[in-house]
């Protein structure tokens, strides 16, 4: 396993009692269209364009029938950060980005609260196409898109995951534990072992005000990891 954090890294972590986890299995690994063949061939050899492509006539599974377009991702495909969220909702299926919304309003103002620009970073979801009335996501639905995420991860290799909500912290980590005990400590993604900082979705601190203080040292923390920009 490559890894992620150098020495100085670590040590600073463990001096701030800070766990670093690894996670057993990667994402689509783990599902079972980890295989997934797209026209240029299988997905995991596929370049930038022929992903997009992929992605936008993608009938592989039920949600194709209701979207009004699919959410590929966007920004900077060298970033050193990349943020992934659940799925996109129905402004996202409307303007085909994702977290345009009033959580994506409040996700780009955590952004610059730690100095980042949304330009600066890649922003994705475990799903690329809505789900009708903002459910939750399907095993099938997550197993079948699972692999052209995996594919914009190895692409853009990040020096940081940030996982907002539930939806993704469990999806990316094969957990099933809630987001406040997946939060404050380093997880690893899959066999790149790429770290992972898990904070609430932006959607919920904006029903949950309160909460805004843990998400802002989740922010620091994966700053830390991260480094600077
Ligand atoms: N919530 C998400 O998880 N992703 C989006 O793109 C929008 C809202």
């Amino acid at each position: 396993m490559r890894e992620f954090l150098s020495p100085e890294q670590l040590g600073m972590l463990r001096a701030m009692d800070i766990q670093v986890w690894r996670s057993r299995t990667p994402l689509a690994a783990s599902l079972p269209d980890a295989e997934a063949r797209v026209p240029g061939g299988p997905v995991e050899q596929t370049d930038w364009q022929t992903l997009e492509a992929a992605v936008s006539g993608c009938e592989r599974c039920v949600l194709h029938t209701s979207r009004t377009q699919t959410v590929f991702g966007v920004g900077n495909r060298s970033a050193d950060w990349m943020i992934i969220g659940e799925a996109p909702g129905a402004d996202e299926d409307r303007r085909g980005e994702p977290f345009v919304g009033k959580a994506g309003q409040l996700l780009t103002e955590m952004l610059r609260a730690v100095g980042l620009a949304r330009e600066d970073v890649y922003i994705a979801n475990i799903l690329k196409c809505r789900p009708p009335g903002n459910r939750d996501p399907q095993t099938e639905e997550v197993a079948a898109c699972a692999g052209y995420l995996q594919r914009q991860v190895e692409m853009i290799a990040p020096k940081l995951i940030l996982a907002v909500g539930r939806i993704a912290a469990q999806n990316l980590l094969q957990q099933n534990q809630p987001v406040g005990k997946l939060r404050g400590t380093i997880h690893a993604y899959g066999a790149s072992g790429i770290p992972v900082v898990v904070t609430y979705h932006p959607a919920y601190l904006l029903r949950s005000p309160g909460q805004k203080r843990k998400a802002w040292a989740d922010l620091c923390l994966a700053r830390s990891v991260a480094g600077p920009s």
